[in-house]
């Protein structure tokens, strides 16, 4: 039964308006904007070992908003360096909105982008076909592992990147969080795409301790705004459960009782808190920062 549901990320078009949605009722941006100011700008500050020039990576960058206040915070750290940005993104509608968001900054002359739509994958295969040599200092991939089909091989790979202290940040929802609970319990029912990866910080570390490599992890507290879930028929509802099942259309399309589960779930004290007539998601996040091998 739950072999019909089809993943959300078959339908860029609707993952987009979902993943929209899922940023308007979320305070993701503002717990991502605190992050880089308060904590990843100190991480930033020993990049790069005083060279002129740095190479950044950026793996499933979206339309550029967290890419560029990185930029901004790497430049305060390091004045009068020149960047090379790597923009790896499938999705010819994002790439083409992080084009517009570069075209309106004015600040962004000491940084030369690279434009690449394509996944994770394809960019390692083109980068090995082409015998790269060139190391990286700062390789981020945010809210991005659960698209790719092997994490532990993704990151493996892109560390091998890293230039002498250099950086690599993997953020994703903490194992912690209401996400972790929700998939804990459903990721068996209703994940029948290869692609799509029910993965937390949780699952990282796990990985990244069994293989003995060392990290510093960063709980980035943030909540979001499930109440209009709980309405039949209400279209932003709809767009935030598909973004939470990662189920296309997964209102109209799962069967009843799976939708009753994932509905009586989403409001359970483990993944959300409700007041004053609103149901309020845990979607803490988790960043991780691993080093050069
Ligand atoms: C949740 S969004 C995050 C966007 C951005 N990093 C941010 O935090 O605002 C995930 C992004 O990953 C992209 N993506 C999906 N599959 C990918 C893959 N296999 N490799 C790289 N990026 C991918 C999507 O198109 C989307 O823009």
């Amino acid at each position: 039964m739950a072999n019909t549901l089809k993943s959300l990320v078959c339908d860029d078009s609707r993952y987009q308006k979902s993943f929209q949605m899922f940023r308007e009722r979320s305070s993701e941006n503002e717990c991502m904007r605190e992050f880089i100011h308060n904590v990843l700008r100190h991480v930033l500050s020993s990049v790069g070992n005083g060279k002129s020039h740095l190479n950044v990576i950026g793996l499933g960058s979206g339309s550029g908003e967290i890419d560029l206040e990185m930029l901004s915070t790497l430049r305060m750290k390091h004045p009068g360096v020149t960047v090379d940005n790597e923009v790896v993104e499938p999705s010819s509608q994002q790439l083409h909105n992080y084009k517009v968001l570069v075209s309106k900054n004015r600040d962004l002359d000491h940084v030369k982008f690279t434009w690449n739509k394509m996944t994770a994958l394809e960019f390692e295969e083109h980068w090995k076909e082409k015998k790269t040599t060139t190391k990286a200092d700062f390789i981020h991939m945010i809210q991005m592992l659960y698209y790719v089909k092997d994490p532990e091989a993704t990151i493996d790979f892109f560390q091998s990147l890293l230039d002498n202290n250099g950086k690599l940040l993997i953020i994703l929802v903490s194992g912690e969080s209401g996400w972790g609970k929700l998939w804990n319990t459903y990721r068996h029912l209703y994940c029948n795409n290869e692609v799509s990866q029910f993965v937390t910080t949780g699952d990282i570390k796990r990985l990244l301790d069994s293989k003995g490599v060392s990290y510093q992890s960063y709980e980035l507290p943030s909540q979001m705004d499930i109440t209009e879930c709980f309405t039949e028929g209400d279209e932003q509802g709809e767009l935030l459960l598909d973004f939470l099942t990662e189920v296309l259309d997964f209102s109209k399309t799962a069967p009843p009782e799976l939708k009753e589960g994932v509905l009586n779930l989403l409001r359970h004290p483990d993944c959300s808190t409700e007041s004053d007539g609103k149901v309020v998601f845990n979607n803490n996040l988790e960043a991780i920062v691993i080093d050069q091998k």
